[in-house]
């Protein structure tokens, strides 16, 4: 029905030039915001539809504020108070909520590819905020964009993903987009959180299995939780041992390099995979930022649904 709108289901989808315009963009908006909180009526007359299928603080909360500062109206949808409690199928809801004719839907679902399902469902453009360990594009926009601010540039970067990256939908998206960029990427997980295959094009993954081997040379260190709802059984019962093999530590950083600095998409589980000094470091982690650059990024993405040709 749809799929030549302006949709974004994932990062597979953007080419290169795609993805410096919309950083591009991001950026002005964040220059906007910057000096002082800016709303816009570039929007005005939307209305915008927020799916979230699975739980959500950053994500939810950033696109809402992010349609809002461009003047957009929106609707938060919630499973656990919908039809779908009273049996009703996911396609019934879909069409449903199509039929009321919102002018943009950004979902947030478990399954693997939702976001496209909806996108043949829906006359308007669809935006994934996060679907299954598949894609979450708009993490990995934002992730980009505090890169590029932090070291003036992507091209050539050491980037390192430690941790649950094998069902990781911010490490699956953040690989295509660092890829397409020109980064050089390794990741460090245990053998179990390990992925089989990586979603690169471009260049290769190098793989290690311990924070002293992969992380030396490292311009940036990307941490990730592990996705305990996405495993059949815990394949990590013991958290203080893996604190002790993989929990990043600002002495364990300096092995990075003196300039290394630190990125994680959130919920961080402090004592887990990162260390309470490590995250609230003021200079080497640059969480508080990722999560600031959401805003202006998914600005550029809303912009981006209403203004391609
Ligand atoms: C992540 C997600 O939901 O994919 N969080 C986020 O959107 N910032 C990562 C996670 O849940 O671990």
């Amino acid at each position: 029905m749809s799929n030549t709108l302006p949709h974004l289901t994932g990062i597979e989808d953007l080419d290169k030039e795609e993805i410096i315009s919309l950083l591009d963009r991001a950026q002005s908006y964040a220059d906007k915001l910057e000096k002082g909180n800016w709303k816009s009526d570039l929007l005005k007359d939307k209305v915008i539809l927020q799916l979230f299928f699975e739980a959500s603080t950053r994500t939810r909360i950033s696109f809402e504020m992010a349609a809002k500062r461009l003047g957009a109206s929106v609707i938060n949808w919630n499973a656990e108070s919908s039809s779908m409690k009273k049996d009703e199928s996911f396609l019934d809801t879909i069409q449903t909520l199509g039929a009321m004719r919102p002018d943009a839907v950004v979902i947030r679902h478990a399954e693997y590819n939702a976001p496209y399902f909806v996108s043949t469902q829906m006359e308007c453009p669809v935006i994934n905020a996060g679907d299954s360990y598949h894609e979450h594009p708009s993490q990995a926009l934002l992730d980009a964009l505090t890169i590029r601010q932090a070291k003036g540039k992507i091209e050539g970067l050491t980037v390192t993903i430690c941790g649950d990256v094998a069902h990781s939908r911010v490490a699956n998206s953040n690989m295509m987009l660092l890829d397409k960029l020109g980064a050089k990427l390794r990741v460090i997980a245990p053998y179990e959180l390990m992925p089989e295959n990586f979603p690169v094009a471009k260049g290769e993954v190098k793989t290690f299995s311990s924070l002293e081997e992969g992380l030396p040379g490292s311009d940036i260190v990307m941490v990730l939780r592990i996705q305990k709802e996405r495993m059949e059984s815990s394949l990590i019962p013991d958290t203080t041992q893996y604190f002790r093999s993989f929990g990043l530590t600002p002495d364990r950083l300096d092995l990075a390099g003196l300039e290394a600095l630190v990125m994680h998409p959130g919920p961080m589980n402090r004592g887990v995979e990162i260390s309470d000094d490590m995250a609230d470091h003021p200079t080497r982690c640059l969480v508080k930022k990722q999560v600031a650059n959401g805003i202006p990024t998914r600005m550029a993405i809303l912009d981006r649904a209403f203004s391609k040709k």
